[in-house]
């Protein structure tokens, strides 16, 4: 298998980690055009070949190139570089149990890809995705506009969805994100949603009945914060969904004009909050992380903002970064 790509000097993304998340986004990437050029690196040689070449197989139906491997040189030269690579979360795990070993794999990666690919953006999946890419900032030394987390976007594909169901639309017409950290303090801007331009707590069915009370966002916000636990317990783990978004936010990434979506970056003094990531809507471009922007949020919501970014410090304080 050739590390290199039969096309040269065209948008590439690289993906590291051929498991069943790293394999998703790939086969996302694949199917939806999101780059000319898609290569997924592990160190598991014979996995990533398998993976590789199981997707190369299928490159007659869809336009990208897929490449890569267990040599870092498939790396070279990203514009993207997303990372997915470590200890999944099992059953009854939370995702911050995870960020001791995976801080210890993003620390060793990270040196790597900057070596084949010191221009790229660095986007982290795996999990804590928070907290993962502050180490990943630290340990790289790159711009925090530059290396950020996926963050709560696939929370708010969830939120939408859940929504949509209730309010009977499609998916696209509700406005609504889920902040904070991608894991159990998450929360919904309930006082931004919008379904079209009605204000969702505004809303009424056909009989005139508003679905959307205290009561049932509370529970809708749950569930969505319960989703990954429940995909977990009944498949063992998260893929397709992490894949299709990611690659949507790829397809952001590679662009000059900013869009808006939730990430996960570093704050500086977003509503007094620094130093740590966490996701709030965001322009993003071919340049990273635009800005953060400052959406108006009720006192409930700042605090629950405050309550993540509690969490999350105290968790990277507890393995050392
Ligand atoms: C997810 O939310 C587990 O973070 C992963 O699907």
């Amino acid at each position: 298998m050739s590390n290199a790509p039969l096309r040269r000097d065209l948008p590439k993304v690289g993906i590291v980690g051929a498991g069943q998340v790293g394999s998703a986004l790939a086969y996302a990437c694949l199917i939806r055009d999101t780059a000319p050029i898609i290569s997924l690196y592990d160190i598991d040689k014979l996995r990533v070949d398998a993976q590789v070449a199981d997707l190369a197989h299928g490159s007659i139906f869809a336009e990208p190139e897929v490449i890569g491997g267990a040599d870092v040189s498939s790396m070279r030269d990203c514009d993207v570089i997303v990372i997915t690579s470590g200890a999944p979360q099992k059953p009854g795990q939370s995702r911050l149990d995870l960020a001791g070993i995976n801080a210890k794999i993003i620390a060793d990666v990270m040196p790597k890809m900057l070596e084949v690919s010191p221009d790229a953006l660095y986007v982290i999946v795996a999990n804590p995705c928070d907290v993962l890419a502050v180490v990943a900032q630290k340990v790289s030394g790159l711009p925090t506009n530059r290396v950020f987390a996926t963050g709560t976007g696939l929370d708010t594909a969830r939120l939408r969805h859940l929504i949509a169901r209730r309010a009977h639309v499609r998916e696209r017409n509700v406005e609504a994100v889920m902040a904070g950290e991608h894991g159990d303090t998450e929360f919904a801007l309930w006082s931004s949603a919008r379904i079209g331009v009605t204000p969702i707590l505004e809303w009424t069915d056909e009989q005139g009945n508003r679905p959307f009370t205290d009561a049932s966002t509370n529970e809708i916000a749950k569930d969505v914060a319960d989703a990954a636990y429940q995909v977990i317990a009944g498949k063992g783990s998260t893929n397709y969904a992490i894949g299709l978004s990611g690659s949507f936010l790829l397809d952001q990434l590679l662009s000059a004009t900013p869009s808006m979506l939730p990430v996960s970056s570093i704050l500086d003094d977003y509503y007094g909050i620094s130093d740590v990531a966490l996701s709030v809507p965001t322009l993003i471009s071919n340049q990273g992380i635009v800005r953060p922007i400052e959406v108006p949020m009720t006192d409930r919501e700042h605090q629950e903002l405050t309550a993540s970014a509690n969490v999350l410090k105290d968790t990277i304080k507890s393995i050392g970064y």
